[in-house]
């Protein structure tokens, strides 16, 4: 297995609750690495760039509303398999259907509000990190 880099967003709901040490320390405590951190209030242009993918999606409009009522924390992790790694450590979008021990069954209040983001793939995960972060920023 390679060591990959993904992408992570903590979401204005985990922000707002003051949850970010305890989010990183569930990630932390999966083997995955911190390698890039920053806390960031999103533009809304930032917001419905970064969910384009989801622009015709009935929940688009609310999704970047949700994104942008508060500050981030966007951060690059780093680990063996760590696309499909960080996405075992948050659980299913709905926390509904979460697992127990994940960020969004610990964390989350809604499948809107589910506290985290992480990529799908590790195409979309570099693209991500580069909207995100330069070379320079980011310290393995
Ligand atoms: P995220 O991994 O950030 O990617 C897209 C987000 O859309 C997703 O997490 C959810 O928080 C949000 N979302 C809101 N409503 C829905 C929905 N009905 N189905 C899927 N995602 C949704």
């Amino acid at each position: 297995m390679a060591t990959e880099r993904t992408f992570s967003i903590i979401k204005p709901d985990a922000t707002r609750r003051n949850l970010t040490g305890k989010v990183n320390a569930v990630i932390e405590e999966s083997g995955l690495r911190i390698v890039a951190q920053k806390r960031i209030h999103m533009t809304q242009a930032q917001a419905e760039a970064f969910y384009g993918v989801h622009a015709a999606r009935p929940f688009f409009r609310d999704l970047v509303t949700f994104m942008i009522s508060g500050p981030v924390v966007v951060q690059v992790l780093e680990g063996e398999n760590a696309v499909a790694r960080y996405r075992d450590v948050m659980g299913a979008t709905n926390p509904a259907n979460a697992e127990p021990g994940t960020i969004r069954k610990l964390f989350a209040e809604s499948i809107e509000a589910n506290s985290a983001h992480g990529s799908d793939s590790t195409e979309n995960a570099a693209t991500e990190i580069s909207y995100f972060f330069a070379g320079t920023e980011i310290v393995g």
